[in-house]
């Protein structure tokens, strides 16, 4: 459902540190997972969430690259809009940079740029939750390597009972992934968190903050769900070649943009096919313009 009272904010910046050298020259969201930019498939997934307008945070030499690919959005019938953070000072600053922006909004659905999410249902499973939530709401995912990942430890009431951001031993495998929903007191909390050891605001103490109040619920990501983060070598090319095996077998593109802007109405025919024209010849124009051939 649009809402003009919704926004969806996708980090793009940081250092990409574990993809170096790969991210040495080029900004990780601009990487290829297999056939598309890494950055298309949050935007995909905030458009299939329902949300028309983003805010994307990068540096601005990256900003550059992405208004080539994204513009203003109006070619994809949403809205986007760009903003610099000029240090990775952590994943929680942008409530600190766009205060003022996000504080036009009650409801706002955080997604890291690095991170890859896929399933049948998927976009009503995460609707039905956007719509519905109430302070903070984080996703788990089961993984085995936790030692990756921010992690949650419950108690058998199902509530969150502890987060630990990259711990080196727990018993929970439950993986904060990354997609969070805040409502706009994250803008005040941020001001009461300190920068951590490793010299970042952290996430996890924006979440503590929800928690302490009891106001951060988590959901387990369903089994049949597929979650990535590309963030490193092995995941990067683990979760292309996921995405590479699912389309040869279907014949159908996993997060193509222009085609979700289509199918959800968001340009008309018209435009889909200006949109069609601006492309190179290639395999991607080519699986768009069958798409108007059989009619979708
Ligand atoms: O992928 C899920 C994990 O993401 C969570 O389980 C962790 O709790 C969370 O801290 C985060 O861990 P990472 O080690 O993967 O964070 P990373 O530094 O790789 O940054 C995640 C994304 O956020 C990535 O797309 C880059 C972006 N980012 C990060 C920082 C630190 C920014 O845009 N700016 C930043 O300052």
């Amino acid at each position: 459902m649009f809402s003009s009272s919704n926004l969806g904010i996708i980090l793009a910046g940081g250092t990409g540190s574990r993809l170096y050298p790969l991210s040495n020259y080029i900004n990780k969201h601009l990487l290829p997972i297999y056939d598309k930019p890494m950055l298309d498939y949050s935007i995909s997934t905030m458009i299939l969430i329902g949300i028309r307008n983003i805010l994307i945070l990068s540096d601005s030499k990256t900003i550059i690259s992405l208004k080539k690919r994204y513009g203003n959005g109006s070619s994809f019938g949403i809205k986007i809009n760009y903003t610099v953070q000029k240090k990775p000072n952590g994943i929680p600053e942008i409530f600190k940079i766009e205060s003022k922006q996000i504080s036009k909004y009650n409801k706002i659905c955080l997604i890291l740029g690095d991170n890859f999410f896929y399933g049948s249902n998927m976009s009503k499973y995460f609707e039905d939750k956007f719509n519905s939530y109430e302070g903070a709401h984080i996703f788990t995912y089961n993984v085995e390597n936790t030692w990756d990942y921010g992690i949650i430890e419950t108690k058998s009431n199902r509530k969150p009972f502890k987060l630990i951001e990259k711990p080196k031993k727990t018993k929970s495998k439950k993986a904060i992934t990354g997609i969070y929903f805040f409502d706009n007191s994250a803008i005040k909390k941020i001001k009461d968190i300190k920068f951590s050891k490793r010299g970042e605001l952290e996430i996890i103490d924006l979440l503590n903050l929800y928690l302490k109040e009891n106001k951060l619920m988590y959901s387990e990501l369903p089994r049949g769900f597929v979650w990535y983060d590309a963030g490193s070598p092995i995941r990067l090319l683990d979760v292309s070649e996921y995405v590479r095996m699912i389309e040869k077998r279907q014949g159908l593109k996993i997060m193509c943009l222009e085609e979700i802007c289509y199918r959800k109405n968001l340009i008309n025919k018209n435009k889909f096919l200006q949109l069609i024209h601006e492309i190179p010849n290639s395999e991607y124009k080519n699986y768009l313009q069958n798409l108007i051939n059989e009619n979708i």
